[in-house]
């Protein structure tokens, strides 16, 4: 009988449910590589919290766990090392007064169409080859959209509050930023920016029209329309987004959560900078190189390593672990130190894992295997030893499909073609400083 019914109320069977549901078209107001399926933190969320309780993401990404707590009313906090991906996620999980939101759309499309004044030179963001990556039409009809954005409040008496006005700024720059990828001429079917064959074909054959202020008004409506579909009006649950890394929190000034939700960066992770690097230029998030590789640098699971970073070889606390840093080291010293150096990063994080939550709280994390230099890594099993240690005990385990064929890329140069993901579920039985 209870074979039964816990085959029946699995959470595979829980998550499956949870998929054939609905979802929220606030998760696709902007691109972002590596989100979460909505499903998973939903049904997560329903299982392990009620409403009113804290959840977290200590890589929120651009937002997906925080937007199902907030739309299931529950509490959100969300830790992320990109300032873009803050940015997408605050305003996915802000709530405006779409009435007078779709007024206003009207005078900004109106300003932007009557603005007939020339670009200036120190308007355009700073863009590693701009030229390369922007018609200088695109750049002219962006800065436009840009500057009139910007000025919008001191031009029009709208009767909203400082944070009312900026709360629609912020989404009005959000629709900018989403279509920057559609207007640039970096192939939107590939993950990483390149001005492909197939890009440059098109435009050598006179093929591609790029409407700049089209794109603009469509995806504002678009948008608009997703956020009168799924307004949190009625919903008092509060977001907390904190720009920072996971590895160096303090913890304790946080609210305590009742559950987490999270999938980390993979070992030789896909370079999320890069991926975004053309809006984090124009969103002006970055404004030099130095700036740009820093970041890089501090993503968890990053190969941008320094010939001195591999010199000697990094271990970790765990027999084996080490191991497997051995065996790649010796085939690749570079790789090995990527692997030594992902699971020393992400135990600093599952001790602050621990921290964030409550007593007997839980942890859903979607991961998969990665193959470094053909060494197969269980990311997985490995970080569950690794939990092990930090007071969690480990609840379940299991095989999640990805169906979608365009998220079986192979995630970088290192590793293979990815089919499936792990569910991991964990609780927290001790605190992890008594450990
Ligand atoms: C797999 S993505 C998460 C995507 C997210 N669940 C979503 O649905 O959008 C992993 C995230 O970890 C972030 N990250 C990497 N290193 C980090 C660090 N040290 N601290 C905080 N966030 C980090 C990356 O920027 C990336 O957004």
């Amino acid at each position: 009988m209870s074979q039964t019914f816990n085959q029946l109320y699995s959470l595979k069977y829980l998550l499956e449910i949870e998929k054939a549901g609905k979802r929220s078209s606030l998760h696709s107001f902007h691109r972002y590589f590596g989100k979460l399926i909505p499903a998973i933190p939903a049904f997560a969320i329903k299982n392990f919290t009620r409403e009113g309780d804290w959840v977290c993401d200590p890589f929120a990404g651009s937002g997906t766990t925080l937007v199902e707590a907030k739309l299931n009313n529950r509490n959100a906090l969300g830790f992320e090392i990109n300032p873009i991906s803050c940015f997408i996620s605050k305003v996915k999980t802000t709530a405006l007064d779409t009435n007078k939101l779709e007024e206003l759309n009207e005078m900004l499309l109106q300003d932007i169409q009557a603005d007939n004044h020339p670009v200036r030179e120190e308007e355009l963001p700073y863009c590693v080859n701009r030229q390369h990556w922007f018609k200088p039409f695109v750049q002219e009809k962006l800065v436009k959209i840009k500057r009139n954005i910007d000025m919008f409040f001191c031009r029009h008496a709208s009767g909203l509050s400082g944070k009312e006005q900026k709360d629609i700024a912020d989404f009005y720059k959000l629709v900018l930023s989403s279509i920057i990828r559609n207007v640039s001429n970096a192939d939107t079917q590939h993950v990483f920016p390149g001005y492909s064959k197939r890009l440059r074909r098109l435009d050598e054959e006179g093929k591609r029209e790029i409407k700049v202020l089209n794109s603009f008004k469509n995806a504002l409506y678009k948008k608009t329309r997703a956020l009168k579909e799924y307004n949190f009006r009625n919903l008092n649950a509060q977001i907390i987004i904190e720009n920072s890394d996971s590895r160096f929190l303090e913890a304790e000034k946080y609210p305590k959560a009742e559950l987490i939700v999270t999938n980390p960066p993979y070992i030789s992770s896909i370079r999320y900078i890069e991926t975004l690097k053309l809006e984090l230029y124009w969103m002006e998030f970055i404004f030099s190189g130095a700036e740009y590789k820093s970041l890089e640098k501090k993503m968890i699971g990053n190969d941008r390593l320094d010939r001195k970073d591999y010199a000697v070889r990094v271990l970790t606390p765990y027999e084996r672990i080490n191991k497997i840093v051995e065996g790649v080291y010796h085939l690749d010293a570079k790789s090995g130190n990527v692997v030594g150096r992902y699971f020393n990063e992400m135990t600093d994080v599952i001790k602050n894992m621990n921290k964030l939550l409550k007593p007997r709280g839980h942890v859903v994390m979607k991961i998969s295997d990665s193959k470094v230099k053909k060494v197969k890594i269980e990311t997985g099993l490995l970080l569950t030893e690794i939990a092990g240690r930090f007071g969690f005990k480990a609840v379940d385990f299991f095989i999640d499909k990805i169906k979608n064929r365009s998220l079986l890329t192979a995630r970088n140069t290192y590793s293979d073609i990815i089919t499936h993901d792990y569910i991991v579920v964990w609780q927290k039985v001790e605190e992890a400083d008594g450990v």
